[in-house]
């Protein structure tokens, strides 16, 4: 369907499978979302089964207007409301009390609920028809990189889902923000699309703090502060191996691998920046490109991993890129996708 002018007749259909207890498949700016009733506990528990989702990794519940906050938040706290304001429709999910309307279960038992508006003219015209909240994991199958255009959903949950509505790619290309806004400093959950830069402004180089997993990626033992991040994921079949350090010695740690294996006689996959790319890519089985800045990289990084899992590669060498504005969420998929990350130089 046109993702700017969605056709009327498909999203009233789409609100009715929601709206009787069924899952829709759709876009957001950021990946496809598996949606279900978010205030009906059966359809909540659709999308952990379709999933195959561990029941203690929450969802995130999505709105189309403000006005509809107060039916799953509990409470809004000023700096909520003026996150919201600036950045709604868009990339950031806030955590909040949640209401009783939402079953424990979308929340996986937590007190608190992750709400966000999403912007896409399909999401919101669908959340809209089925007139109630929309709970949406990404629409892969646990652990797999997310979808980011319709092809990789029916890939992953085929028959699971009722409607899968197709506009094409999402713009985006990586997961909303989430940011915890139930204490202040606010508590950066997960990376995504709203960079950390773009919090900062609004709240002050003070009003974030950022949770340890955010960054590393490497899970700590004990309760998760962000359930979702202790898990692996994001992980191709082949082993992923992420290189980080300065630019050139990257190069020459990969350029030697690749060697290596070429002598072995084994198939290797190439993940990285174009300039790399230019230099490598004939000494790789298959490459995949993450472009030449870090929005293009965010855009591409799912679907590259797909692609190069896909062609039955050996393993995946990834060049690591700058963790500044959405290179930081990259390499926090990147890193969780990991088996291992090499140091060069
Ligand atoms: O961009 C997105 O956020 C996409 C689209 C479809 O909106 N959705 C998405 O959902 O990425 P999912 O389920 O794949 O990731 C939700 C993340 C998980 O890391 C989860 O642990 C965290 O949000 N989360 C959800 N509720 C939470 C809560 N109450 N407290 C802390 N973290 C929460
Ligand atoms: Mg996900």
């Amino acid at each position: 369907m046109d993702p700017a002018a969605p056709d009327p007749a498909v999203i009233a259909r789409a609100g009715a499978v929601l709206a009787r207890g069924g899952l829709v498949a759709f876009p957001t700016e950021t990946v496809y979302g598996l949606g279900a009733n978010a205030l009906d506990p059966a359809a909540v528990a659709r999308v952990f089964a379709a999933k195959g989702r561990p029941a203690d990794n929450p969802l995130i519940v999505h709105v189309a207007t403000l006005e509809e906050l107060p039916r799953v938040a509990g409470e809004v706290p000023p700096l909520a409301q003026r996150l919201a304001r600036r950045f709604w429709p868009g990339p950031l999910t806030l955590v909040l009390p949640r209401a009783a309307a939402v079953p424990a279960a979308a929340s996986a038992g937590l007190a608190t609920v992750a709400v966000r508006m999403p912007d896409h003219p399909v999401a919101l015209a669908l959340i809209h028809a089925a007139g109630v909240p929309v709970a949406a994991p990404s629409a892969n199958r646990s652990g797999r990189p997310s979808p980011t255009c319709a092809g990789h959903v029916a890939e992953d949950l085929g028959d699971a889902v009722d409607l899968l509505l197709d506009a094409g790619p999402t713009r985006i290309g990586v997961e909303s923000t989430v940011l915890d806004v139930t204490e202040d400093p606010a508590v950066l959950l997960r990376p995504g699309g709203v960079t950390l830069e773009e919090l900062e402004e609004v709240l002050g180089p003070g009003g974030v703090r950022v949770w340890p997993e955010a960054g590393a990626g490497t899970p700590e033992s004990g309760p998760a502060r962000s359930p979702g991040m202790k898990y692996v994921h994001y992980a191709p079949a082949a082993p992923v191996y992420l290189y980080t350090g300065e630019r050139a010695a990257v190069r020459a740690a990969l350029a030697a691998t690749l060697h290596d294996a070429r002598s072995r006689g084994e198939r290797v996959g190439l993940l990285a920046t174009e300039a790399t790319l230019a230099e490598l890519a004939p000494l790789a089985s298959e490459a995949e490109s993450l472009g030449r800045e870090p929005a293009e990289a965010a855009t591409r990084l799912f679907a590259s991993l797909r692609a190069l899992d896909s062609r039955g590669v050996a393993s995946i060498l990834v060049e690591g890129i700058a963790e500044t504005g959405l290179g930081f969420a990259v390499m926090n998929r990147l890193r969780r996708a990991a088996t291992r990350e090499v140091a060069a130089g």
